[in-house]
Parts: structure tokens; sequence; C-alpha cells
């Protein structure tokens, strides 16, 4: 399995959009072990008022909304070569709340951010990140492609579905250097999003509370942050050498890998220590459609950039749940975040595959 390629990274001229978030994160700490030169553009305060004190560290970085005019200078005389779009609303429930917000960040703000990028010559790659929840008919058991049919339903998955169509549409009409990244379930530490299943548990079993699981049955394709983190530098590198355009790409488990929101719920309960009060059952309350079964096909980044996922989800599990618990003990979050980058960066040179 290949590894990003630290002389190619090395003082690469790189922005990051929503580098404040969970995903965001770790992708800065990985550039930053690999050189790059950093630039990025999200909200410092989370509106949910996300706790993420190492997210902007060595980092130049602009705190503005994506839709307004004030990041255009600062982005335009950075002179960025690649560009990572991970800014969202990147919840599902909060879709349902907020649909027309969540449209104006998720489409508005990415076509705030393309109309910019298209028009600087010296961006060559750009990743745009959407979610395994861009496909149509989701429930029908199938892995989903590339080439599956796109039509996300609820609003976030509808924005997110919006996003896949603006971007193959603009490759078509100005040849334009954008390929979308799809991925599911990403869990690790650093994730404070509300209703997500890993920051529920902890939470829940930090304040000795039962936790009721939404969709106990949702199979779903879980894979440690740092993996689709990996698919995304691999991908960005593969494209900048000047590979075959490829416009958007899978990054998923092992088809053994993808398993039930219950199995991953029961594990987190008998690893984590023992609390009185702190219980997991099945909501019987739950008015929210979210899809039961999610399957996503990751054989195209296994083809062309020899991507497969390293850690298997007990083993991404463990490792999550042990930087939340590191943490809650008053570990330093970014210290946990290259720990855990470098026992992934051993493995992966070791290949222990799952
Ligand atoms: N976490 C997952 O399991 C998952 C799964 C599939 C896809 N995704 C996608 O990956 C990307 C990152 O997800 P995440 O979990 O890190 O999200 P997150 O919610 O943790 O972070 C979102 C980031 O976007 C920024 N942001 C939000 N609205 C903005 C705006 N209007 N202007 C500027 N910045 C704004 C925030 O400040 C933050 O830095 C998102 O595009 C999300 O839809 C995430």
């Amino acid at each position: 399995m290949n590894s990003p390629n630290s002389e190619f990274w090395n003082k690469k001229k790189v922005l990051i959009t929503g580098h404040t978030g969970f995903k965001g994160s770790w992708l800065k700490v990985w550039l930053e072990d690999l050189g790059a030169d950093l630039l990025g553009l999200s909200f410092n305060e989370s509106k949910n008022n996300f706790n993420r004190p190492y997210a902007s560290n060595n980092i130049m970085n602009i705190d503005s909304d994506l839709n307004s005019n004030s990041w255009q200078k600062t982005v335009t005389d950075f002179r960025p070569e690649i560009v990572f779009h991970l800014a969202a609303q990147s919840l599902v429930l909060e879709g349902y709340k907020n649909p027309i917000e969540t449209f104006k960040t998720n489409v508005g703000g990415t076509i705030n951010l393309l109309s910019l990028i298209s028009e600087l010559d010296s961006v060559k790659t750009s990743l745009i990140v959407t979610t395994d929840k861009v496909y149509l008919d989701r429930d029908n058991h199938a892995y989903k492609r590339e080439d599956s049919l796109i039509g996300g339903t609820d609003p976030y998955s509808a924005s997110k579905s919006a996003v896949e169509l603006i971007v193959s549409s603009l490759l078509k009409a100005k040849n334009s250097p954008l390929s979308t990244v799809r991925s599911g379930n990403v869990i690790g530490g650093g994730d404070w999003s509300y209703n997500r299943l890993i920051p529920e548990i902890v939470n829940h079993w930090h304040k000795s509370e039962t936790l009721e699981l939404r969709s106990p049955n949702g199979v779903r394709p879980w894979l440690h942050v740092l993996e689709p983190i990996r698919g995304y530098l691999l991908f960005a590198e593969y494209l900048h050498r000047g590979g075959l355009v490829i416009p958007a790409m899978n990054f998923a488990p092992s088809f053994s890998n993808h398993v039930p929101v219950n199995q991953i719920a029961q594990k987190a309960f008998s690893y984590l220590p023992s609390r009185s009060g702190f219980k997991i059952m099945n909501s019987s309350d739950y008015s929210f459609v979210e899809t039961e079964v999610l399957k996503l096909d990751s054989d195209l980044a296994n083809k062309t950039i020899n991507w497969r996922q390293l850690w298997n989800w007990e083993m991404t599990l463990e490792k999550t749940l042990d930087w939340y618990t590191n943490y809650l003990q008053g570990a330093d979050p970014l210290e946990l975040i290259k720990s855990d980058l470098s026992s992934y960066l051993h493995d992966l040179a070791h290949e222990k595959t799952s």
C-alpha cells in the first residue's frame, strides 16, 4: 500500500477549507508532517462551539465564511497549487433542521470557492470532499461504485449531490482540474459533532448516561479518519503528477468491515472502562429517516492509487476510543493526533493489513 510522498508534498502550497473541523484537523497535521506550506479557510470558532484548540497552530489561517468575499485576496496572493475543499455543514440531522443554511454553505459556498480557484492559474489539482450519501437508492444492498446514480434525498445529501453534478459538469464544460472524493462514516479522535455515533457514545459514557441508538441495524462503511485522508493525499498526488483525470473516487472499508451500528456500539461498550449509569439501548422513537444499509466499493482507489483500508473496524474503534479517553484525562489533543499518525505510518510501512 502506498504512503504519501514527502518529497512531493514538501513546500507544496496547499489550501485546505474546513481545517478547523474534524477531518480537516487530521489532514492539516499530516500535511504539516509532510512539509507542505498551508493556508486554511474555516470558521476558527465553530458555530457549534466545538473545542478544537489544536486545529490552527502552524498554518496561515483565514477565519471567514465561504460565502463572503473577504478571503479571496488572501487565497489569490497565496497562489495555492493544490486545494482540498472540506468546509461544509456536515451533519445530516442539521440539514433537516436548517436545509437552506445547508444549501447556502455546501452549494453556494462551494460555488464561491470554485469560481475563484477556476481563475487561479496556480491551482493544478482540487479535491472536493462530498460523501457516500450522494448515491441514489442506497438501501438496495448493492455496493455503490463511482458510476452509480447520484441522488441524495435528505437536504445534506442533496446538497452534496448537487456539488457532484456541479463538479462533473465543470469538468465537461471547462476541463477544470477537479475531482470529488466520497467516503462514509469516518471516525477518530476529536470529532465533537452532535448526533454522530462516536461522539454520542463518548459523551454518554463520560456523563454516565444511557444512549439510545437511532439506527441500530444500519450498516455503514466505518473508516478511521486517517484512511480517507491518506486517500485524498495519494489521489491529489496522482492527479498532480499528470495521472488520468478521474472525476470521483470512493474510499471505503473492505466488505467485511461494513458493520452495523449496534456492533460498533456493543464493542465500544465493552472496550470503554465501565461506568455505572452508562448503558446503550435501541431507540423506539426516531423521526428522521436515515439509510439502513450503505455500502461503498473502493476498487477504483485500490487499482489507481493502491489504496486500501489499513486498520480494520475493531482497531479503528479502539484507536478512536483511546484518543477520547486520553483526551478526557488531560492529554494534549494535537499530540494525540500526532501519536495516532505515527502509529498509522508505522503500520502502513509494515503493512499490518486488516
Ligand atoms: N465526518 C464524516 O464522517 C464525513 C463523512 C462523509 C463526508 N464528510 C465530509 O467531509 C468534510 C469534513 O467533514 P468533518 O466531519 O470534518 O466536518 P466538521 O463539521 O467537523 O467541520 C466542518 C468545517 O467546515 C467549516 N465550515 C462550516 N461552514 C463554513 C462556512 N460557511 N464557511 C467557512 N467554513 C465553514 C467549519 O469551520 C469546520 O472547519 C465535509 O465536507 C463533510 O461533509 C464527513
